[in-house]
C-alpha cells in the first residue's frame, strides 16, 4: 500500500472511532507538543489556542486558565473546554479579556489536560485609548527551507501584535520546491508527499508548529493571519490552482480547498466567520489604526494570465495580452470584498488605514538581466526572455489585475484617505510609493522579506546591489528593496508617524536568531518618507 493511502485510511478510522466512543480522560496521558497561540485581538476579545496530543483517541476535556500574573498566583478566569479528533485535538476559545482583566496591557494563559500544563502564553487586547502599537509583519515561512530564526528574533522584539500575510506553510513534497537542504537540517516535510487531503494538511500544520521559533513567537504576542496560495497550493485562484492537476489525480479542487480551510481554522488562532471561505476582516486599534486584512487569493480572484500562452510562432501577441490583462471584469478581490472595503472605510476615522494583504501592489518590471542567464534554471529562462518585452514581472500579483487595483485606488481617493499596503509573497523586501493611473499618490507599500523561502539572489546569479539599483531605477514607484536577505518588518505606529524597520537575519541554515542588518524608514502623517 502506498504511504499516502495508508495515511488517508488511518485518519478516517480515527475520526469514526472517536465520534462513537464515550470515554472520559482517565487513564489517558497528554502532552502539548505544538505550543500555545493567540490571535485576532479586538478592544474586548482575543482568541486563545492550543493543541493537545493524547496517547489514546477520544474526547478530551481541557481547562483554560487566565492570570494577570506570570506565576498564576491569582487566576482570574477558568473554563472547561472540549476537543476530539473531529477538530484534530485543537482548542480555540474567544476570551472576553475586557471583562476579566484589569488592563489592556496583557495577561497570561495556559491550558491543562489531565495533570499536564501547557506552556504559558502571553496575549493582550487593545483599547480606545491605545496611543501606539508595534506590529511585526511576516510572510513565506517554509519549514524545509531553513530554521524559523526570523520568528525567534521577532519573539524578542516586544511586538504588540504580529501579522502573517500568507504562505504560513507550503504544500510541496520532499524533493519539491525549497527542500534541497531539508534533509541536512532535519526538516523534511511531513507528510513526505504533497499535501492534498485533510489528514495531509493537518499533519503539515502540526509539523510547522513544532518549530522552536514558531512556538516562541506564538506564545509571546497575538497573531492576525490571512492565507495566501501555499496554505492551499501554488497560484490558487477562486476555481483552481497552478499546482492542482486537472486530470483528476489530485481529486476535486473544491474538496482540496475545503480540507485546507478546515485544517487552517483548526490550527490557526484566528476568529472564524460564518462563511469559511471568508477570511477578510477588520481590526481597530484605538483611534490610530484601522487594519483591513484582505483576501487577494481564493475569494474573488480570476485565473492568472499566463504570458507564455501569448508566445506565437510570429512572436509575442502584445495586443491580445494587454487586451486580456486590462479587461475591466478581471477581479482580484471581487465585487463583494470591494464593497465591504468601501463600507468599512467610510465608517472609520482612524489616523492610519492599513491593508494587510498578500501580493505586491507596486507596479513592477524587472530590469534586463539576460547577462545573468547562465546559471539560471531552465524553468525560469522563458520568463527572463519575457522581461525584454517590458511586461509586468509578476502577473500573480496586483500587476496581473490592473483594473481592480485602480478600482481600489478610486475608492480610497473618494474617501479622502491615503493608505499603507502591507505585502508578502515575493520573498524580498520592498518600499514603494503608490500612484494611480493619473499620477496621484494614493499610498505607500511596505513589503516584507520571507521568513525562509528563497529570494531573488537565490534564483538569479547576480550581485544583490547591482540588481537592487537597476530595479529601483527601472520602476518609478519603487524607493528601496533588498534582494538577498530573509527577515521580518516591524512598524511602530502612533498618530504622528510610522517607523518601519526591516530586520534581516544572519542565517536560516543554523539555529541562530541574530539580526545581521536593518533598514529604517519614517513615514510622516502626510505620507512623506524619510530614510
Ligand atoms: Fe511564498
Amino acid at each position: 500500500m502506498r504511504r499516502r493511502q495508508a495515511i488517508k485510511i488511518s485518519s478516517l478510522g480515527a475520526i469514526g472511532f472517536s465520534a462513537s466512543i464515550n470515554t472520559g480522560c482517565s487513564n489517558n496521558a497528554f502532552s502539548f507538543d505544538h505550543g500555545v497561540a493567540s490571535g485576532d485581538p479586538t478592544h474586548e476579545r482575543v482568541i486563545l489556542w492550543t493543541r493537545v496530543t493524547p496517547k489514546k483517541v477520544g474526547p478530551i476535556e481541557v481547562v483554560l486558565e487566565i492570570s494577570e500574573k506570570e506565576d498564576f498566583s491569582k487566576v482570574v478566569f477558568k473554563k472547561k473546554l472540549n476537543t476530539s479528533s473531529l477538530a484534530d485535538y485543537t482548542i480555540k476559545y474567544d476570551f472576553k479579556a475586557s471583562k476579566y482583566c484589569k488592563s489592556h496591557q496583557g495577561f497570561f494563559y495556559r491550558f491543562k489536560a489531565g495533570n499536564v500544563f501547557s506552556e504559558v502564553g502571553k496575549s493582550r487586547t487593545f483599547s480606545a485609548e491605545t496611543q501606539s502599537v508595534k506590529i511585526g509583519i511576516f510572510s513565506c515561512s517554509n519549514f524545509p527551507a531553513g530554521y524559523f530564526n526570523v520568528y525567534e528574533a521577532a519573539a524578542k522584539d516586544n511586538l504588540d501584535l504580529w501579522l502573517h500575510l500568507g504562505d504560513y506553510l507550503y504544500e510541496y513534497p520532499m524533493g519539491g520546491y525549497a527542500t534541497n537542504v531539508a534533509e541536512k537540517l532535519g526538516r523534511t516535510p511531513v507528510p513526505p508527499h504533497e499535501m492534498i487531503s485533510l489528514s495531509d494538511y493537518r499533519q503539515r500544520h502540526a509539523q510547522y508548529k513544532t518549530d522552536h521559533g514558531s512556538k516562541e513567537l506564538h506564545k509571546n504576542a497575538p497573531l492576525v493571519a490571512v492565507w495566501d496560495d501555499h496554505e492551499f497550493t501554488n497560484d490558487t485562484w477562486k476555481k483552481g490552482a497552478e499546482n492542482h492537476s486537472i486530470d483528476g489525480s489530485e481529486g476535486d479542487f473544491f474538496a482540496r480547498r475545503s480540507a485546507a480551510i478546515k485544517a487552517y481554522f483548526e490550527w490557526m488562532p484566528i476568529r472564524e466567520q460564518e462563511s469559511k471561505r471568508k477570511i477578510f476582516r477588520e481590526f481597530k486599534i484605538g483611534n490610530i489604526l484601522h487594519l483591513l486584512m484582505l483576501d487577494t487569493r481564493q475569494y474573488g480572484r480570476d485565473k492568472q494570465i499566463q504570458p507564455l500562452e501569448y508566445l506565437t510562432k510570429s512572436g509575442f501577441n502584445q495586443a491580445k495580452f494587454y487586451n486580456d490583462l486590462n479587461d475591466i471584469n478581471r477581479n482580484l478581490l471581487g465585487p463583494s470584498q470591494i464593497s465591504w472595503i468601501e463600507n468599512a472605510i467610510s465608517k472609520s476615522n482612524a489616523k492610519w488605514t492599513i491593508f494587510g494583504q498578500q501580493v505586491l501592489m507596486t507596479k513592477l518590471k524587472f530590469p534586463d538581466i539576460s547577462n545573468a542567464l547562465e546559471g539560471i534554471s531552465d524553468q525560469l529562462k522563458p520568463y527572463i526572455q519575457l522581461i525584454k518585452l517590458g511586461l509586468p514581472s509578476n502577473l500573480d500579483a496586483w500587476d496581473g489585475y490592473p483594473k481592480e487595483r485602480e478600482r481600489l485606488y478610486k475608492i480610497m481617493q473618494r474617501s479622502g484617505k491615503k493608505f499603507i499596503s502591507l505585502a508578502g509573497d515575493t520573498h524580498n523586501a520592498w518600499l514603494s510609493q503608490l500612484f494611480d493611473e493619473t499620477g496621484n499618490k494614493v499610498g505607500i507599500e511596505i513589503a516584507t522579506a520571507s521568513v525562509t523561502s528563497p529570494g531573488l539572489t537565490d534564483y538569479v546569479p547576480i550581485e544583490a546591489k547591482i540588481f537592487e539599483n537597476s530595479i529601483i531605477k527601472k520602476n518609478n514607484e519603487l524607493l528601496w528593496m533588498d534582494a538577498s536577505s530573509r527577515g521580518f518588518t516591524s512598524i511602530k505606529i502612533n498618530k504622528n508617524e510610522i517607523v518601519a524597520k526591516y530586520n534581516f537575519i544572519k542565517t536560516i541554515y543554523e539555529k541562530n536568531s541574530s539580526i545581521k542588518k536593518f533598514k529604517k524608514f519614517k513615514i510622516s502623517k502626510n505620507y512623506e518618507i524619510k530614510a
